[in-house]
């Protein structure tokens, strides 16, 4: 079947979702990234493989870190960058997601990276692109709904490689809010290609699609079991805002039940990471304790997403 984020070569004309995508091509994206650590740690100031092109950040929903980390991306590629600022947009009066499209486009846009509560927004502004023969304009996702957030999934996938450099020998835990989770399904679809043999997924029955087994996925409902022995913990936000009506008692309830405090990180593996996507909620999903403990990497996943992202956007620009 046709994969709408390849070009004829096989290669990545958009980064719309990490299912599907070959091991190679993510593989090729990390060792890019690698490259990059120099220029997005600011050792070099900046390399010219953007130079004279223009990357819009359409954020139709909040951001701190993606956004930020995208603009700083591109302007390390050189690249010029513009923030659409969405809520003093025509589409505050109105105007259809693909019009705003057109008239970006027709501004001589070289690249779309776009965050929409709707899943399938990315697609949508890809396959309009390709009917409007737009097809030098590249689409990145930046998390569209609950559907995929294919660049958290790619510097997670960084950053475990960083610290446990090889994938086959891992069991990794996803804990949380997995039903409503863009990141959780990026997460299982990059481990499942790289070669993880063993993805749990913890959290209570409420908050665990069905599809997690189809997956490959081992279900735990009970965190004591689920987290013993395990490499890798991605903790994630209880996701209110995508929630239809009560799926939890409380906040206090929640964290009483798959909290993660420090005598719970002590199941894992002694020199297990904890990884959490951002933002978090500290005394909800973890205890501060572990959030800023030594076995702690959420602030380096940040900064891995800067050379992650530019290696995306040159990689695309390249192709
Ligand atoms: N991880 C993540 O997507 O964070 P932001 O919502 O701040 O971009």
């Amino acid at each position: 079947m046709h994969n709408p984020q390849l070009n004829k070569n096989g290669e990545l004309q958009h980064l719309l979702t990490i299912e599907g995508l070959p091991k190679p091509i993510l593989n090729h994206i990390l060792d890019t990234a690698s490259s990059f650590v120099g220029v997005s740690d600011r050792e070099v100031k900046k390399v010219p493989l953007m130079r004279g092109k223009s990357v819009f950040n359409l954020f139709f929903e909040n951001s701190t870190r993606t956004r930020t980390t995208f603009e700083i991306a591109a302007k390390r590629l050189s690249a010029d960058v513009i923030n659409l600022n969405i809520s003093a947009s025509s589409a505050s009066k109105g105007e259809s997601l693909l019009d705003t499209i057109d008239n970006l486009a027709a501004m001589q846009a070289d690249m779309f990276v776009v965050r929409h509560s709707q899943s399938g927004a990315p697609h949508l502004i890809a396959a309009h692109l390709s009917r409007i023969n737009q097809h030098h304009v590249h689409v990145v996702n930046a998390g569209d709904g609950r559907h995929a957030h294919p660049t958290q999934g790619l510097l997670d996938m960084y950053t475990i490689r960083h610290y446990k450099k090889d994938f086959s020998q891992l069991t990794v835990a996803i804990v949380g809010d997995i039903l409503h989770s863009r990141v959780a399904r990026s997460d299982i679809h990059a481990l499942t290609t790289l070669g993880v043999p063993e993805i749990r997924a913890i959290g209570p029955l409420t908050l665990l699609p069905g599809s997690l087994e189809q997956m490959g996925v081992r279900i735990f409902t009970d965190i004591n079991e689920g987290l013993k022995g395990v490499d890798v913990i991605i903790m994630l936000r209880l996701q209110n805002e995508r929630m239809n009506g009560g799926l939890l008692p409380s906040a206090q309830e929640y964290f009483k039940s798959y909290g993660l405090t420090p005598e719970r990180l002590a199941l894992a593996k002694p020199d297990a990471i904890v990884m959490h996507p951002g933002p978090m909620n500290r005394g909800v999903e973890i205890d501060s304790a572990v959030a800023d403990g030594t076995q702690a990497v959420i602030l380096p996943q940040v900064t891995f997403g800067i050379a992650v992202r530019m290696a995306v956007m040159g990689i695309l620009a390249g192709n």
